[in-house]
Formats: C-alpha cells, structure tokens, sequence
C-alpha cells in the first residue's frame, strides 16, 4: 500500500491504457491495464475510439487507485501518451466528433505528396524539425475537417476542440482544459522548435482552424485539476508528455548525447540535444525532449513505426506462435535465419528512410524455412532498424556510446543481446522496464514539489541496470547488414 505522496500514472499507449501508483522513491504499488481495440477501416488506416481511450484510463486510474489504498495516497497525476493520434471533440458537449485517427496511419500521404511537390518540405522541416509524412498530427486534423461534416460543423460553430490523446485526457479529466504539453504539441508540425506557440502559417498551410488547437504548456506543473467525481477526490495533474519523451526522462537521459530506444508498438530511438535546437541532415526528426518554466530541451528522433506490433501480427494475423514471449525461445533455437529477412514495413517506413508507400516483405525462404527462422528473422529485424537509426545519428554529429533500452519487447535477452552485436555497443536494460511511466512519474513528482528538479527525481526513483555486452564477429555483422540493405531495397 502506498503512503501518502503517491504518483498516480496514466500510461495512454497504442495498444492499450494503464495505470501505475509510484512512491516518490520509485516503488510501484499499482498495475492496472486494459486493451485498447485498433479499427483498420481500409488499408493503411488506423483508428481508435477516443471514447474508449477515456473509458479505459478512466477504470484503470480507478482500479489503480484502489490497489494503492484509496485516493488520500494520491498527490498528484502525471500522463504519459501516444503521440500524433489525434482526437476532434465538441468543447460545449465533451464527445469525439468522430474516430480518432492514429499516429500510424498512412491516409494523408497524398497530401503530404502534394505539399512536398509544392516545395514546403524544405520549411516545414527547418521550423519544425518534422519532415513531410502522414505520421505527424497536422494533415490529420487537416483531413478530419476536409472530410467529416461533424468536425466541419462544430468549426463553423466555434465548438470543435482539437487535440492529441493527452489534451482529450486532460479535457476530461478536468471537465474543460485545453492544453497541450510542448513534447507532445511538437509532433504535430504546427509547433516552431524554436517558438512558444502554434504558428498561423503552418496552422494555414496545414487547413488546421488556430481556434480549436489547446493552449501549450509546460510538461511539469500546475496543469489541471482532476474533478472530484472520477476519483473520489479532486487530484492535479502536475506532468504530461508524450510517452517517448517520457521514458527518455525515466531512463534518465538527462544530459546531452544520452540516448535511449523504446521497444512498444513502434521503436523510438531520442538522444537528448540539450537547450539549442538541434537539426537533422539525415532524414532523423527534431523534437522537444521537455517544457519546464518555458525553457526546453530538445531531442534528435529516430521513429520506427514497426517493432512489437512486428511479433503482434505474427502472432493475430498469421497464427506463428501463441504468445510474443516464445520468439525468444524459437530465435535461440537455430543458429541463424538461414537467410530469411523481414523488412516490417506494415505501416510504410518511418525514419530513416521515410516511404510511406513501402509494402513489408519476407525474403529468402526456402522449403527448409520453419516458424524459428521467421521468428528469428523477425527478432533480427529490430537491431537492423536500429542500426540504420545509428548510422544516421552519428552522421548528425550525435554518435552513441552505448544505448539504454526499455519497453516490452525489450524484456526479450536474445533481442537485447542482438542489439548490442549488430550495434557493437554496450546495451544497457534498467530492470525496471516501465520507463514511459517513471518519466511521467518522474515529471508529475517535479511539478507537484515533491523534488527540486529532474535530476533530483530521477536519483530518487530510478533503479539499477543490466549491460549487454557485443559478442559478435565483424565478418557476421557485415552479412547481417549486406542481407538487410539487399532486402531493403525491394520494399
Ligand atoms: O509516436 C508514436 C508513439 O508515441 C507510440 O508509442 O508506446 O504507443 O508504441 P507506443
């Protein structure tokens, strides 16, 4: 049970939303989750019910805050989210005026053609530091008002309401703020880097209606207060960030070059940059790390939209194994892929490569092919997308020395230790995997004064770590790689 003072977390991911109760020395009282159901309405689309998202924080928070011993143990909430999805709902009604439409979906990519034949890549990306692709939440809003009468309604109405998960949480939690965290408002392509506030060239040329965007904020502080009603208690939320800057603050990359790469859903690699706004020559994004008291850090971005959700779909749709856990088990069980590669394009290429019209492909199989080799093939995946990430990093000047992994997929030793050979760097797991939710945690504690800064916090809840160390041969690296780039190029 938790003594007063607790952290209560809301984990909103991609596939499902959770709750976590944390003292401020870092122990977890409480673990609730509940799946969140994907639509795939036609191919390359993506969606999300934003009403479930807020029905199922809402029971997690509760069953969370029960387990911990009641609401009195709760100071403060912090909220860690998927990014980019964006949400339209009615600010007088409260309700989603339609489907969210996820960070992962592909349906605005003829429009983001269109802007970059136009020659607006070169601008958007200097002021942004997000290049030209339907991953970003702008031409998605852009979309929702071309195409749902609802959402062109409530516009011309003056009620639409505009948001990424975290501000349609806070909006309900609150019953009414509007507000966007920095991290989170600089995924949508309407945020300048170097800017405090939505800019109303890039809300123009986007077709994004200024009006019905959230207020930005810091991502620790007095942000809002939760009403009484959800929890039993009014609670504030003190600390709100997209969930990759999160874990970044919870694998406590705190100073500038120390980077950390996420395993969920997608793979997210972010090196923090420190306070000047750093720039990417090699396809990798820019983005804001944190907003405390207006001042920023700034994170480089390598986005891999497909990782877990690689093992998920062998999994659901093909049937290969029962559970994720047992690729571990099927990878160890044969010496190599015996050339089977896996390019995980299911929802195009994110960074570095940017093709949002690139298929997945399976390549190299034979009769003697079994499920192992695929599983394995699919494991491998990983460090290969990973390793391309690198490259590009060390070509903007941000080389890693080692790289701090989390995420569920990272739980996986054979995948962590192959990370660390096809990287020939030390690979370091903190034993504590939950990092998105220590970040906002870690955030939620600095913005209720229960710590002096983040440095602090983190001293205070982070725990310890297991390094992998690379064991590999040169001569199998470079097969590793030459069979990834010949794959690569047939996607
Ligand atoms: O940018 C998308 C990212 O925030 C999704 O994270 O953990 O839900 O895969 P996750």
């Amino acid at each position: 049970m938790a003594e007063g003072g607790a952290i209560l977390v809301i984990d909103a991911g991609t596939t499902s939303n959770r709750a976590m109760v944390f003292s401020p020395d870092g122990a977890v009282h409480a673990l609730a989750q509940r799946p969140l159901t994907q639509h795939y309405p036609q191919p390359g689309w993506v969606e999300h019910e934003a009403g479930e998202i807020w029905q199922g924080v809402l029971a997690c928070t509760r069953q969370a805050v029960a387990q911990a011993g009641g609401v009195d143990r709760i100071a403060a909430i912090g909220i860690a989210n998927q990014r980019e999805t964006v949400v339209a709902w009615d600010k007088v009604s409260g309700e989603p005026l339609s489907r969210a439409i996820v960070w992962q979906d592909r349906r605005t990519a003829p429009a983001c053609e269109t802007l970059r034949a136009a020659g607006q890549e070169r601008a958007v990306q200097a002021a942004t530091g997000l290049i030209l692709d339907p991953y970003f939440s702008a031409t998605k809003m852009g979309w929702l008002i071309a195409n749902v009468s609802e959402v062109r309604a409530a516009k011309e109405a003056g009620r639409l309401a505009l948001g990424t998960v975290e501000s349609w949480l806070l909006f309900k939690l609150t019953g009414g703020a509007h507000f966007s965290d920095a991290s989170n408002a600089s995924r949508t392509s309407l945020l300048p880097l170097a800017g405090a506030d939505w800019d109303e060239a890039l809300c123009d040329l986007f077709g994004v209606p200024r009006a019905a965007l959230p207020e930005i904020c810091d991502c620790a502080g007095s942000i809002g207060m939760a009403l009484p009603e959800w929890l039993g208690a009014p609670v504030p939320v003190t600390g709100m960030a997209g969930d990759q800057q999160a874990a970044t603050i919870g694998q406590a990359c705190l100073a500038p070059g120390e980077t950390k790469a996420t395993y969920g859903t997608g793979a997210f690699v972010l090196a923090n940059m420190g306070a000047q706004v750093p720039s990417s020559a090699h396809r990798l994004l820019a983005t804001v790390l944190w907003q405390m008291g207006g001042e920023r850090a700034y994170a480089l971005e390598g986005s891999v939209f497909v990782a877990g959700s690689l093992v998920q779909w062998l999994r659901d749709s093909l049937g290969l194994i029962d559970a994720a856990t047992e690729t571990e088990a099927l990878a160890r069980s044969v010496p190599d892929s015996s050339g089977v590669v896996i390019v995980p394009a299911l929802s195009g290429l994110g960074a570095p490569h940017w093709r949002a019209d690139a298929r997945a492909s399976i390549t190299g199989l034979t009769f003697a092919s079994t499920r192992a080799h695929l599983a394995r093939a699919a494991l491998e995946a990983m460090a290969m997308q990973t390793r391309d990430l690198a490259e590009a990093f060390a070509a903007d000047g941000a080389r890693w020395t080692t790289l701090r992994i989390d995420g569920g997929m990272s739980a996986n030793d054979w995948m962590a230790q192959d990370l660390a050979d096809v990287l020939a760097l030390p690979v370091e797991r903190p034993v504590f995997v939950e990092t998105t939710a220590l970040g906002a945690g870690l955030l939620a504690g600095l913005g209720a004064g229960t710590f002096g800064s983040l440095a602090e916090a983190g001293k205070a809840m982070s725990g310890v770590r297991r390094t992998f160390t690379p064991a590999m041969s040169e001569t199998v690296r470079e097969e590793r790689i030459g069979s990834w780039r010949r794959a690569l190029e047939t996607v």
